[in-house]
């Protein structure tokens, strides 16, 4: 299972880099504007600094939401960089620009995905990765990882090629069930990853052992 990181801010990035266990990164409209990021060239200059940082995909999301505003804003964060992806929304506009996308061979992500019929259009119109938004759902009063395990299922059933990519991750048992279930991709919070190092055994048995190291020397 691959793991990016659900963040704009470059010490987080960097910070989930360094562990070695970075696979890429996603970003929305709303974490961008987080980090204070304004005006045109200041966003696409962001993504070159993400991209500068990590060695895998790093998704960028369109703002447009027709057809010719998509694929040009897409044109031009593909042309930033081979790692960025072109986020793109599921919409009527959005499933054509993908296909055009994947016909020129420009790598996309279908984001703000909460149903199978949604991630089953994703894939005939040929999207490199499909995010659900699982926390999101949850907080609808489902279970979010109920649609991972359907598209899984549905993926399986026709050998698509686009990559699940579970998104609106939140807390460390989230990604845990996402690699039981079989997502290819988790996208968390910096904490929610850094989450699954925690265990209170660990650290008590560290503390024994540091303390009987003492007894050595
Ligand atoms: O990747 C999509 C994600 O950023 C949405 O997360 O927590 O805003 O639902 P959240």
């Amino acid at each position: 299972m691959k793991f990016f990181i659900d963040t704009a801010n470059l010490a987080q990035i960097q910070e989930a880099h360094d562990l070695g266990i970075l696979d890429g990164v996603t970003t929305n409209p709303s974490l961008m504007a987080k980090e204070g990021i304004k005006g045109y060239d200041a966003v696409m200059q962001h993504y070159v600094n993400i991209c500068n940082i990590v060695d895998g995909d790093v998704s960028a999301e369109v703002l447009g939401t027709t057809f010719d505003d998509i694929v040009r804003e897409g044109e031009e964060l593909a042309a930033l960089s081979p790692k960025i992806v072109v986020k793109v929304p599921m919409i009527k506009e959005g499933i054509k620009a993908i296909r055009y996308f994947s016909q020129k061979g420009i790598k996309t992500n279908c984001t703000l995905v909460f149903s199978a019929g949604q991630a089953i259009l994703a894939a005939k119109a040929g999207a490199t990765y499909v995010s659900p938004f699982i926390g999101r759902i949850d907080d609808s009063g489902h279970d979010g990882l109920d649609l991972i395990e359907q598209m899984v299922q549905i993926y399986d059933n026709y050998s698509f090629q686009t990559q699940i990519l579970a998104a609106s991750v939140r807390n460390s048992l989230h990604i845990i069930k996402c690699a039981e279930i079989g997502a290819d991709v988790i996208t968390a919070p910096l904490d929610a990853i850094v989450a699954l190092l925690n265990h209170p055994l660990t650290d008590n048995g560290l503390a024994k052992f540091l303390a009987d190291a003492k007894k050595m020397s």
